[in-house]
């Protein structure tokens, strides 16, 4: 019997670490799992607990409205050290890079209890971008015992870095398991799709998001010009969820609210997003899970990031880095929607991040590593 501790609290982190939480929690005779959430997000958190239908054993509800990188990151280790103690785990999980990853990691450390860190060994190799999440990704994996590797390219990362290859398992994106599961289940009826029909299915939809630190200020002024520009198009219809950062919320509500073809709603469920990636013509985006998601979907990507540590779908030529300059955005989203040739191009299934059994790799190879 193994006794694992998941620990996350962000949106992202949740998507791709309950798949891993059912898929354990289905095989009782082999683990014993328990579930920390920080609450670094709050309502963005509690939607995808509610979507796959996992319950915390212990809520740190820390989240305060604009939360400062420091005053979350400190919370967040002080409550993480009595739900060690009590949670007694053999394995802590944490995954990707936020302020949760990383004190997850830190606070796992000093309790002296193994971390394993799924989805590591992203590197754009510049600490600025995305920050302060690369700086996060490296210091969990020199806190880390065990590396789950989405690709073969992560894992070359950290064989670079002097990580023991021993300890590096390349597993897929367990991410992937969450997208192709709702996918599949929307094709198949199982899951009911959402009501979309006040969208006009003769224009082209372009779903977007955006939240990225480095692009607050300056960046989110030249993410709204580019939208405001590609809404003045009479054959485009943008759907924009957008994310709670009052950072995100301020520019985005004072520049786009009320634009002719701009739907700017809250954030969306997981289910009703995947159901609204699923009938877009382009994705544009500077999420990292949105790019890992795009090609399972058959979807055309724009990253409006000048730096991507998921470099395989832009390599395939399905994912496109536009950077936050207006004029190169535009010119890529436009290019898109004027060629329809690039753009079935660019339209095809792969699935360069994962085949959907992430989950049972990461479980076996803990098991063994337990052994
Ligand atoms: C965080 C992560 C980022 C990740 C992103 C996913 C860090 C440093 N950043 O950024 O890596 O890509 O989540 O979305 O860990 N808020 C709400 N309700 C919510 C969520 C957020 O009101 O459900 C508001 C709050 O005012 C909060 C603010 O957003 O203070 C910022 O949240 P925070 O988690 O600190 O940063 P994100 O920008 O969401
Ligand atoms: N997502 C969602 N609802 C939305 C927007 C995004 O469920 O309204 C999902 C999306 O499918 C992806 C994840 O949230 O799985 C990405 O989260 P985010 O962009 O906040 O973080 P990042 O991946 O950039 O860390």
């Amino acid at each position: 019997m193994l006794r694992t501790l998941f620990v996350f609290g962000t949106r992202p982190e949740a998507i791709k670490l309950c798949p891993l939480v059912l898929w354990q929690k289905a095989h009782p005779e082999t683990f014993d799992v328990r579930v920390a959430v920080t609450g670094q997000h709050r309502q963005m958190l509690d939607q995808v607990l509610a979507v796959f239908g996992v319950t915390p054993d212990f809520d740190l509800n820390i989240m305060q409205p604009g939360q400062t990188l420091a005053s979350s990151a400190s919370r967040i280790l002080a409550a993480l050290e009595p739900v060690l103690r009590e949670a007694r785990p053999d394995l802590v999980y944490v995954q990707g890079d936020t302020t949760t990853t990383l004190c997850g990691a830190l606070a796992a450390f000093y309790a002296r209890i193994p971390v394993g860190h799924i989805e590591a060994g992203l590197r754009t190799g510049d600490m600025a971008q995305p920050f302060p999440e690369e700086m996060n990704r490296v210091v969990t994996g020199r806190l880390a015992a065990i590396h789950f590797a989405a690709t073969e390219g992560a894992r070359n990362n950290l064989l670079a870095e002097g990580v023991d290859a021993a300890t590096i398992h390349v597993t897929g994106n367990t991410g992937i398991d969450a997208v192709l599961w709702v996918r599949d289940r929307l094709a198949s009826g199982e899951l009911a799709g959402s009501d979309y029909s006040f969208l006009n299915p003769e224009k082209h939809l372009i779903v977007v998001t955006a939240h990225r630190r480095e692009s607050f200020g300056a960046g989110f002024d030249h993410i709204c010009e580019a939208i405001g520009r590609l809404a003045g198009r009479c054959d485009v219809e943008i759907v924009y969820p957008v994310h709670r950062n009052p950072q995100v919320t301020g520019p985005v509500y004072s520049r786009l609210a009320g634009l002719a073809n701009v739907h700017l709603i809250e954030p969306l469920d997981y289910v009703p997003f995947v159901d609204l990636m699923r009938r877009a013509a382009v994705l544009l985006t500077d999420s990292g899970g949105i790019q890992e998601e795009g090609p399972s979907l058959g979807k055309p990507v724009v990253v409006m990031r000048e730096k991507t540590e998921r470099p395989e779908a832009v390599d395939a030529g399905t994912v496109r880095l536009a950077g936050t300059d207006p004029e190169r955005i535009v010119g890529e989203v436009a290019r898109l929607l004027d060629d329809g040739a690039l753009r079935a191009a660019m339209s095809r299934v792969h699935n360069p991040y994962g085949d959907g059994h992430a989950s049972e790799r990461i479980s076996a190879l803990s098991l063994a590593l337990a052994r």
